[in-house]
């Protein structure tokens, strides 16, 4: 696991472009994993930056999202289908039919889990996952005691991470009760994964997911058994590693 401390959010976006652009560069289909929340918004501004600059093409990317709200239409503006658009999709060249999400509007749930799998396993694997860090140790929306074989499936969301959430929506009864989300299996299979964290909220948990024992309460332990993970992390959250 190659561990990377950058000064703040910004020098932390910087790096992880330039990774980025870097593996891309290599690849004639790219398939990208990408994650929502705060962490990654300055990268995917680098990304758009970059499409503008002439230093990248996402013609022939294909991106998967780790997750989704159940109950969410993709119009709402806290749903993962709308983020994604506002940060990055419609701002370069990307087809909406190589991005994918979960349908959070599903009338079957489950079968849209399996669908998605499929979508993946359809491109081969994904390239390069991005991933962010929840404070309870999540990645995707899988949270403490998921079992890390779990593949693409429907979870009903924790209180802290609902909780940690409610900031972006009116009030805490608005945030839906449940996900559709990658499994901790799905996000293993990823070739590379970039963790990216930020804040000082996240010094605890980060320190906890690298270097003490791998457990399903800490999701993001089992990062440690990934072959070719990097993780880059601002000062602020850095203080314990
Ligand atoms: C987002 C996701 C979550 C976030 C995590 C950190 O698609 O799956 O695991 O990455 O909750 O969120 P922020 O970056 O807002 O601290």
């Amino acid at each position: 696991m190659q561990i990377i401390i950058v000064k703040d959010k910004e020098e932390l976006a910087e790096k992880a472009i330039s990774f980025l652009l870097k593996r891309v560069s290599n690849l004639t289909i790219p398939v990208l994993g990408l994650a929502t929340g705060s962490t990654p918004i300055k990268l995917y501004a680098k990304m758009v930056e970059a499409y503008k600059q002439n230093n990248i093409s996402f013609n022939h990317t294909k991106t998967f999202n780790l997750d989704e709200y159940v109950g969410l239409p993709k119009s709402h503006p806290n749903s993962f289908h709308y983020y994604m658009k506002h940060h990055l999709f419609t701002h370069v060249d990307i087809s909406t039919k190589n991005t994918f999400l979960p349908n959070g509007l599903t009338k079957d749930p489950d079968l849209e889990c399996l669908r998605y799998e499929q979508m993946i396993k359809k491109f081969g694997a994904i390239d390069l996952q991005i991933l962010g860090l929840g404070v309870n140790g999540h990645i995707g929306f899988n949270e403490p005691g998921t079992s890390f074989h779990t593949r693409t499936h429907v979870v009903q969301l924790n209180e802290v991470t609902r909780q940690t959430n409610s900031k972006h929506f009116q009030s805490i009864s608005e945030v839906p009760m449940k996900a559709i989300t990658m499994g901790i299996g799905t996000i293993m299979d990823s070739k590379e994964i970039l963790l990216l964290v930020s804040g000082k909220e996240k010094r605890t948990i980060i320190k906890k997911a690298l270097y003490d024992k791998i457990t399903i309460d800490i999701p993001a332990s089992v990062l440690q058994y990934h072959p070719n993970v990097h993780v880059i992390v601002d000062e602020a959250a850095a203080k314990y590693i």
